[in-house]
């Protein structure tokens, strides 16, 4: 049975996401989820976004427009704007 929504993400290292993350989501299937949102983070670059939302892609899995982006760890406002990013989207 597929996942309505999956939210998935992660950081950037080195200008690139982490091994980990980047098994999973090739791993993904298209049969697995019905529908992903992204978030991601980062010091400065937001080159997370597009390597995570085209390995999606290239899945089949259809991405929601809208992602979630911090600046490094999210602190007590981020984590306000990540519930109501959570909430618009489900
Ligand atoms: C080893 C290392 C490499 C990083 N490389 C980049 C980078 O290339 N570009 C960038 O914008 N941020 C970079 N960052 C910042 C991380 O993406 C950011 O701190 C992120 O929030 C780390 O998440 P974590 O604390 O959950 O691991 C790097 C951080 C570390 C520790």
């Amino acid at each position: 049975m597929p996942v309505d929504l999956l939210f998935i993400g992660g950081a950037l290292y080195a200008c690139g996401i982490d091994g980990h993350l980047k098994a999973f989501l090739k791993a993904l299937k298209k049969e697995d989820v019905k529908r992903a949102a992204v978030f991601f983070t980062s010091w400065i670059s937001r080159h997370a976004l597009s390597l995570i939302k085209s390995s999606l892609t290239e899945a089949g899995i259809p991405v929601a427009e809208e992602s979630f982006y911090s600046k490094g760890r999210p602190d007590g406002r981020q984590l306000q704007e990540v519930e109501a990013f959570t909430k618009k989207l489900l």
